[in-house]
Order: C-alpha cells, then structure tokens, then sequence
C-alpha cells in the first residue's frame, strides 16, 4: 500500500512544487511507482513534468467534485515511474462548491483509495492556502513535508500549519504525521537562515531534515523546459541536493556521487 504524503504551506513560493516534482522523479528512477497529486489549480506540478493541462482527459477537479475517478485522470510522465494527476485553474472553484457537500473534506481520501495499491508513494502538491484543498490532503495523508524558507516569517507561518495538522488529527486523522520540515532556497551564510533552523530544531527536534535545498539556478530553470532538475542537469547542486533528500528520506547514506552531465534522459513516448 503507498505511502501517501502531503508537501504542504500555507506560504506561496517556498518550493512545495518543487519539492514533489523532484522528489518524485529521483524516487522513480529508483524504481519506486510514484503518483503526484497535483492538488493546485495554478497547475505548477502539471507544467514541471511537461503535461499538457488542455490533453488532460480529468484533472483533480473532477475528481474531487465526483465527476470522474481518480484512475481516469492519471497521465504518465516523461519521468520513469511517475504519473499523474493533472490540476487545471478549474480546481479554485471547488473551495465554493464543495462549502456545504457532504464529507467534503474526505473526497480525495475516499478517491485515492482506489488506487493507492498501484504505487509506493503518492506525493500531493498542496496550494499555497489552508482550505478545503489542503485539509483535503491532510485528510487522505499519511504524513506531511513541509518545504520552507529560513526567514522570521516563516516561523509564523509554520506554527499556523501545525495548529491546522492538529485540527485534522482531532477530527479525521489521527495518524497524520509530520515526516519532515525540509529548508529550502537555503543560504547558510546568512546569520538568520541559521538561527530559523536552530528555532525550528528546537520545537521540533527530530523533524528537520538534515539535508537542506540550496538556491540553485538550475532549479528554477528546469520547470520551463518542463523537466524535473534531474532530466535537466543532473550535475548541478539542486539535483544532488533534492538525491540526498531522498536518500535521508528512505534512511541511506547522505552521499551523492560526482556525475557527468546529461546521462540520464527522459522516456520519450
Ligand atoms: N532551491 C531553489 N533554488 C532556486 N529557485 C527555486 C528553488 N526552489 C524553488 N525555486 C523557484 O521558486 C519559485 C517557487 O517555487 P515553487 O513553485 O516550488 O513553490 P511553491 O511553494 O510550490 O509555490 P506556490 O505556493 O505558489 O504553489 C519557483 O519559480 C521555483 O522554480
Ligand atoms: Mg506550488
């Protein structure tokens, strides 16, 4: 049975995305069966594996309005081992349609039953807002990842995040978990991007992973060419940094080895 995790923060723009297109893609080339949930209706992790929102026969949407089963939506990647399920801007209005539905928090748990069989891991890619979306994810997860930035603001905004995990503990889930706060467009020179980190490690000591994801170019380039960084430039710091990631995740050893360039490509249909 797959494990499934939320990459979730209510804050825009700390690599939630990111996160869960790259990951995916590293753990699927390990041979991992991977399923993203785009579970966004900006669409991010839809565009950064190269899918075509417009072929998309179901997207996350009707999925959770009941208009279509998850295993009608899901569309392989170019990526070995990882499909998923496309989100179009549609997905906003489902906050107002599903506001007086019945289990209109559990739809994707109940959904994602049907498939969860089928793969390892299933990661879904929450928008930046703690909506019904979100809660959603929460609800259908087994834990959380938690991407974030080491700034002061941050740390507000981590603490709102919980207070919500333990609202969905409370009432739907109580064995959602934390799996990690992971740092990310992280630069250690900086005096308060260490002291976030030593904060955060002391309310939560045994969730931060020690692998943290340096600003790296390379990263934001990749999405345009609509490719995870490893298909993009697998030398690059970002690739080896989201590897380690995923070796700490699945408890191996934080080594990469050194790699020339351009010697992983993508499965063409
Ligand atoms: N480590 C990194 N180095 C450089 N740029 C990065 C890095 N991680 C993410 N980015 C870039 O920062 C921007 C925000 O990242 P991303 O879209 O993953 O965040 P998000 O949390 O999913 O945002 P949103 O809340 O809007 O969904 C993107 O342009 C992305 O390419
Ligand atoms: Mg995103």
């Amino acid at each position: 049975m797959g494990k499934i995790i939320s990459v979730a923060n209510q804050k825009g723009g700390v690599g939630k995305t990111t996160t869960v297109v790259n990951v995916s893609a590293y753990l699927g080339s390990r041979g991992f069966k991977v399923l993203c949930v785009d579970f966004d209706p900006q669409g991010n992790a839809t565009t950064g594996f190269g899918v075509r929102k417009k072929t998309a026969k179901a997207t996350t949407y009707d999925i959770i309005t009941g208009r279509a089963e998850i295993r009608d939506a899901i569309v392989q990647t170019e990526c070995e081992n990882v499909s998923i399920v496309p989100a179009t801007d549609s997905l906003a209005g489902c906050e107002v349609e599903l506001a007086s539905a019945e289990n209109r928090v559990s739809r994707l748990k109940m959904k994602i039953a049907d498939c969860r069989d089928d793969y390892d891991y299933i990661f879904i890619d929450c928008p930046p807002a703690l909506g019904t979306t979100t809660i959603n994810a929460l609800v259908a997860s087994d834990g959380v990842i938690v991407p974030m930035l080491a700034e002061f603001y941050a740390l507000e905004g981590l603490s709102q995040l919980v207070n919500t995990i333990k609202i969905v503990r409370t009432n739907y889930n109580p064995s959602l978990d934390i799996f990690g706060i992971v740092f990310t467009m992280f630069d250690g020179r900086l005096n308060v991007a260490n002291q976030v980190v030593e904060e955060v490690k002391k309310y939560f000591p045994d969730k931060v992973f020690e692998t943290k994801i340096p600003r790296n170019v390379r990263i934001s380039e990749a999405p345009s060419y609509g490719k995870p960084i490893m298909y993009y430039d697998r030398s690059s710091r970002g690739a080896e940094s989201y590897e380690l990631l995923c070796h700490e995740m699945l408890g191996e050893p934080l080594v990469v080895k050194k790699r020339r360039r351009g010697i992983f490509s993508l499965n063409k249909k």
